[in-house]
């Protein structure tokens, strides 16, 4: 591969846009994981769905790996290119159709930003259910490829609730148009689903059409102060029957100590609590909001809060949750992305608290998610006399425990934020060997040459 310059792009890929700029194969070749270093032969740049095949064409002949590529926001590493690959960048397929009032629909190309989606549907007096902090820099096309879900899962469901139709390359260069923006297609496989959270190893995806939702209206935000995880069941019960609900977020003080040094916010409340969660429903009346919460601290689940007071206060309230990531992305942590049924948070939670004490006594652990989905992030810090090596070396050890844990209650090692490089080592302790084997002969069948994104994910 590192035969690849100027000359063999022009001459085997001719009419594509590529880079081989150091700064460009620096970023283009990176995610946010920052796993591993970047080191791709070139990133190409099509303009449309048959230069996306082209480019899969030339791969194929010429047994090159390519990389798909969005706006690298990634957590796990699918989007690194670290061994001569090429990278296939997306981002100048950003063409964002106008709106389809009659299907409350939207067809978007890959590279468009998932932002952008959310003020088009707004402009249209509608709403695109799927939001989370990387909303200004991911792509629409990777958001597809990793199934993202974020903070509104509970109301919306994930992006593949979201995905009326699908545009894609396959890996052996087919042209494909799934399901057309239908509601109702019962005649046989969905392709569309198979396609969605393939982590880019059996096509590349390169437009959608996505349903928008009616427009929700005022919301309120209600940051609670809990003293111990026990409280997070029942509370999340309580609060689902006396409202409509649209996030239900946890975070522990920790989190928001290192929000407000990173941020410069006040503390939340008066008195720091243990955990607090940040709820989202349609808006209510202050009677109602009240009769909630005394009933919430009758019950010993909540000892304070605050419900926000307008739109721009709601605001603020979630900078609470939505900045923990990049508060603490300077210190590198070790992360995991867990899940399990809501009814199995309890026992999850405390057996990961035992866990911790016995393995991580000198580590700083912050636990924040989407607790209303049974999706919780697991944040280990480095501490700054451990090299990054024996850290990652000694966090992958309490992996085994952690995902022995998940295992024995059904859950998932990877919930939202993909398995790329760095979960794969752990994919049997959510899916089956046989699970495993069937999704490696789909992938033979998209993708015969093995060229998609090889070392990801399987
Ligand atoms: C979040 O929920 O904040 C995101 O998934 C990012 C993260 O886990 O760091
Ligand atoms: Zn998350």
């Amino acid at each position: 591969m590192s035969d690849i310059d100027k000359l063999w792009l022009h001459q085997h890929l001719p009419g594509i846009q590529a880079s081989q700029q150091a700064d460009d194969l620096a970023s283009y070749g990176s995610d946010w994981s920052r796993l591993r270093e970047p080191a791709p032969a070139a990133v190409l740049f099509p303009q449309h769905q048959e230069q996306v095949a082209q480019i899969i064409d030339c791969a194929n002949r010429e047994g090159l790996a390519l990389v798909p590529s969005g706006g690298r926001t990634g957590l796990s590493g699918g989007a690194i290119a670290a061994d001569g690959e090429l990278v296939l960048s997306l981002e100048r397929m950003r063409q964002l159709d106008p709106v389809n009032h009659a299907d409350a629909s939207v067809r978007v190309e890959a590279g468009v930003v998932t932002a952008s989606i959310q003020q088009q549907a707004e402009r249209a007096g509608l709403f695109y259910g799927v939001d989370f902090a990387a909303a200004g820099s991911s792509q629409i096309g990777g958001n597809i490829a990793t199934n993202a879900g974020g903070i509104r899962v509970l109301r919306y469901g994930l992006t593949r609730d979201q995905v009326l139709g699908l545009e894609a390359v396959s890996g052996k260069g087919e042209l494909l148009q799934l399901n057309h923006g239908l509601i109702k297609n019962a005649t046989g496989y969905d392709l569309r689903h198979l396609l969605i959270g393939s982590e880019g190893t059996l096509a590349v995806i390169t437009a959608a059409t996505l349903k928008l939702w009616p427009d929700p209206g005022e919301r309120q935000v209600l940051l609670l102060a809990v003293d111990g995880h026990q409280a997070l069941l029942p509370l999340f019960m309580a609060a689902r029957q006396a409202l409509r609900l649209s996030a239900f977020e946890f975070f522990t003080h920790d989190c928001v100590r290192h929000v407000c040094a990173h941020a410069g916010l006040p503390p939340p409340l008066e008195q720091a609590a243990g955990m607090y969660v940040l709820l989202e429903c349609d808006a209510v009346s202050d009677e109602q909001v009240a009769a909630l919460f005394e009933q919430l601290v009758e019950q010993q689940l909540v000892s304070d809060g605050v419900i926000s007071q307008s739109r721009q206060h709601a605001q603020q309230l979630w900078q609470y949750r939505e900045r923990i990531s990049e508060s603490i992305a300077a210190q590198r942590p070790y992360k995991n992305d867990i899940a399990v049924r809501i009814a199995a948070v309890p026992e999850l939670l405390q057996q990961l608290d035992e866990l911790i004490q016995r393995h991580y006594p000198a580590f700083e652990v912050l636990w924040y998610g989407h607790i209303g989905d049974g999706n919780i992030h697991m944040n280990v810090l480095k501490p700054d006399d451990l090299s990054p090596a024996a850290f990652k070396q000694q966090c992958e050890l309490v992996n085994e425990q952690v995902f022995d844990c998940i295992q024995r209650l059904a859950g998932s090692i990877s919930a939202e934020h993909g398995v790329g490089l760095l979960k794969q080592p752990w994919l049997q302790y959510s899916r089956t060997p046989v699970e495993i084997d069937i999704m490696r002969r789909i992938k033979s069948v998209l993708d015969p040459g093995g060229i998609l994104n090889p070392g990801k994910l399987l």
